[in-house]
């Protein structure tokens, strides 16, 4: 008898307990007639922003945008933008839509985030921004990097924290959202809280920067119909979103759980083994995915695969290797980690709802795998 198949993520087993709701949710924003810019809105910002401990939230319409507007908001059109190669390219297509040069600095080889020394040497006299993805739940130690551009005397310099794969986690008693400058969430249906199809947030402290963002996401407007600030677009959250992450938003600190207990699991069965879970151990951190490092990976595919569970390479190629970025002049022979990290890691299924048997049986897969030839 073959086995059930293990997808990599099924978003749908979170709703197994608050379908209810969540259709009493959207069925109450479509009856009331006020589909944007509405109750559901202004409330998900107030509870996103004490949630993150920002003052400020502004709901976009998904994180690549939110990143593009607090690019453009903090000023990197024309300059450059430090960020790391491995993290999907969301960033590098904002720095692109703003006019901004992405420069792209190593990863710690450990939790494969930001290099924080790395970002600091690479500051220059066109930087104006650093972009801190927390990738996969491991969170960039964004104090140092804060420390270290003071020691430079470059408080000029504006954190950016990408927090899409990091929703809850932390430095200390500091939360994701509050380390930095201004921070960008996506709220895509795969992620740690996330929304039954696109959407995202933006929080900071500052207030100004806030109203230019307010300005910037819709049209450039400071009143209704009238455009003072350049550059204004449209990118919002509609209210069935917002309703739905405030339905969500109560069990993510639980959901986190699960995947930081399913991490745990997986951690004990490759205990020993060549493989590495790149995951955070620490309490600050959260799980995203799952990411295990093996100089065996092709064949640790075909051997889960062959076992009917679903595996992803996140991400296959760094941003300059793309083929949509070969006009953009790169120096990327300091990207040794980065491109060593390239060909060993692998995704492997991690996500609330996750039943016993089928996390017993990845752990299982992981702990049998025996490598036929490692160099
Ligand atoms: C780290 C990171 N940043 C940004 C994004 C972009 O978000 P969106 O798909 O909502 O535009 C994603 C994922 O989708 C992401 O994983």
């Amino acid at each position: 008898m073959s086995l059930a198949p293990i997808p990599l993520s099924v978003p749908s087993r979170q709703l197994d307990h608050i379908s209810e709701e969540i259709n009493r949710a959207a069925a109450e924003v479509i009856a009331s007639g006020w589909w944007l810019k509405g109750n559901e809105t202004s409330r998900f910002e107030e509870e996103w922003a004490r949630y993150c401990g920002t003052d400020h939230c502004l709901g976009v319409a998904n994180g690549t945008d939110g990143l593009e507007l607090a690019l453009r908001a903090v000023g990197a059109a024309k300059n450059e933008v430090i960020t790391v190669a491995n993290a999907g390219g969301y960033t590098t297509t904002a720095s692109r839509l703003v006019g901004a040069h992405p420069y792209y600095v190593d990863i710690d080889p450990a939790h494969l985030v930001l290099d924080v020394s790395a970002a600091l040497a690479a500051v220059g006299e066109q930087t104006r921004a650093i972009v801190a993805t927390h990738l996969f739940g491991n969170v960039v130690d964004v104090a140092q990097l804060r420390s270290g551009l003071a020691a430079l005397d470059r408080p000029d310099v504006i954190i950016v924290e990408d927090g899409s794969q990091a929703h809850g986690a932390g430095l200390g008693q500091t939360k994701v959202g509050a380390l930095g400058d201004v921070a960008v969430f996506s709220f895509y249906p795969t992620k740690n809280l996330g929304a039954l199809g696109d959407a995202g947030a933006i929080v900071c402290q500052d207030g100004s920067l806030f109203d230019e963002l307010q300005a910037l996401h819709q049209y450039g407007w400071t009143q209704r119909y009238r455009s003072e600030v350049a550059h204004g677009r449209n990118s919002r959250i509609d209210e069935i979103q917002a309703a739905i992450l405030r339905v969500k938003l109560p069990r993510l600190d639980e959901w986190n759980a699960e995947r930081r207990r399913i991490g745990s699991v997986y951690t004990k069965a490759i205990a020993g083994s060549k493989l590495r879970l790149i995951n955070d151990p620490d309490p600050g951190a959260v799980v995203h995915l799952t990411v295990v490092r093996s100089k065996a990976r092709d064949q640790l595919v075909d051997h889960l695969a062959g076992l009917g569970i679903g595996t992803a390479v996140h991400f296959p190629v760094l941003d300059p290797d793309q083929p949509s970025q070969a006009s953009l002049p790169s120096e990327t022979d300091t990207l040794v980690e980065s491109r060593a990290a390239l060909g060993e890691i692998l995704t492997v299924p991690c996500f609330p709802g996750m039943s016993d048997e089928e996390i017993d049986r990845v752990a299982h897969a992981l702990n049998t795998f025996e490598p036929k030839l490692v160099s």
